[in-house]
């Protein structure tokens, strides 16, 4: 408990820290109560000075409801829109809190009230613009940070090609590793050629025990900085028109060796105090997903596991990332026999990932994803999301695998 609220304090001057708690309050707490249960005969709202009542000051809780919980995330993962959007928001407060006793009381009186309603705000103001630097901080370098050297499995194509590519451009070394030998070694060439970094190719099937060996033999002499648990598969359809043999692969692939690739590197991290582990889950591991029935199963257990680790490694000085993608534009789908449909490009998942790794526990690509993954988890009653999702899936999933 301790160690979280340090987490949530930490790096943000105490004032801010006390703005941010205020936000919380209103968006967790007042505002549902506010927009929920308050009878709208007693509901009030201020706009910029002018104060609206009944229906219209409901309706315009709402949008205040949004501020408040923009302003919770901008400040809790120091957006950089914060730096301009505070003072702004604070000075039309400080508007309102002038313009509101002149309406009230007009004369010399709200004048005299006014300013002093308006004052704190104005410096509130003026002390989020002279703080707006915080919140367009560099991030530092992955490689300053954690150390040289990269293992990406599943480097071979997608978002494991492009976490290699990321990382290979902030100057890590990279050990890339998958099943297709060829498309290894042009990534190797391309990267050394580009980054002038090192690469070591390591061709293993990961979904054998022999495979994670080999992986795991294959980088013994090496300090290994960030782990990349990216391969895996899906594999579209009802569970009985599925394949044993292969389920049984993946389930190897997408859950045994990310855990037991992490189980054999993190000892060095942790010797060293510093590292990091990144685990590609997915929003299918958000809910149970029908017609990706086992493959929302490994998800989840990737899932469950690396925000599990992202706490107990904490005090070790290593960083672990769950990183949920939605529809993502790579081979994935043609490998889950899925039928083609838009997505994401790996470029910005990684991009995702990579900001938020050391910051949270998971991260999910994409608002629309965020909201799709959230609402329908928390919000809406499990039964009824597993049909809706049901029936999301079965427009991607060819008729005769239903
Ligand atoms: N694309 C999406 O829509 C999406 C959405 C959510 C999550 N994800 C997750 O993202 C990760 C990467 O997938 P992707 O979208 O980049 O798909 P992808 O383009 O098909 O890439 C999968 C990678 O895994 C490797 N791989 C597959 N089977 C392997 C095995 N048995 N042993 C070793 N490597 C193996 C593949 O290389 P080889 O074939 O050369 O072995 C390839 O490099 C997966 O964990 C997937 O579940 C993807």
């Amino acid at each position: 408990m301790n160690e979280w609220l340090h987490d949530l304090f930490r790096d943000r001057p105490w004032w801010m820290n006390a703005v941010m708690v205020f936000c919380a309050w209103m968006a967790f707490v007042y505002m549902p109560w506010d927009i929920f249960w308050k009878p709208v005969s007693q509901d009030q709202e201020v706009w910029f000075g002018i104060i609206f009542t009944g229906w219209s000051a409901k309706l315009l809780a709402v949008p205040h409801w949004i501020v408040y919980s923009a302003a919770v995330y901008g400040f809790r993962r120091r957006r950089g829109w914060m730096g301009v959007a505070a003072p702004i928001y604070t000075a039309q407060v400080a508007f309102g809190m002038f313009l509101w006793p002149i309406l009230q009381y007009g004369s010399l009186l709200g004048l005299v009230l006014g300013v002093i309603a308006a004052v704190p705000f104005a410096g509130l103001t003026v002390a989020f613009w002279n703080a707006r630097d915080h919140f367009a901080h560099e991030r530092q370098a992955h490689r300053d940070k954690y150390g040289d050297w990269a293992v990406v499995t599943g480097a071979s194509s997608g978002i494991g090609l492009a976490f290699a590519r990321a990382l290979a451009g902030e100057g890590m070394s990279i050990v890339l590793t998958a099943r297709r030998e060829e498309k290894l070694r042009e990534v190797a060439d391309e990267l050394e050629k580009q980054n002038g970094i090192a690469t070591r190719v390591v061709v293993a099937d990961l979904s054998t025990q022999a495979g994670v060996d080999a992986v795991a033999a294959a980088v013994e002499d090496l300090e290994i900085a960030i782990l990349v648990n990216n391969a895996g598969f899906g594999y579209a359809g009802r569970f009985d028109k599925l394949e044993a043999e292969r389920l049984r692969e993946m389930v190897m692939l997408n859950c045994m060796a990310p855990m037991l690739l992490t189980h054999k590197l993190l000892p060095g991290m942790q010797a060293r105090r510093r590292g990091a582990v990144i685990i590609v889950g997915s929003v299918s591991g958000r809910q149970p997903l029908p017609l990706h029935n086992v493959y929302s199963a490994t998800k989840a257990f990737d899932l469950h596991l690396g925000e599990a680790l992202f706490v107990e490694m904490r005090s070790e000085g290593v960083d672990v990332l769950v990183l949920e993608p939605g529809s993502t534009e790579t081979e994935f789908q043609q490998a889950a026999g899925e039928i083609t449909h838009a997505g994401e490009s790996p470029d910005k998942v990684v991009a995702v990932a990579l900001d938020a790794l050391g910051q949270q526990p998971s991260v999910i690509s994409g608002w629309l994803n965020w909201l799709r993954a959230n609402v329908a988890s928390r919000l809406v009653p499990g039964p009824m999301v597993v049909h809706v999702a049901k029936h999301v899936m079965e427009v991607q999933t060819p008729s005769e695998m239903r």
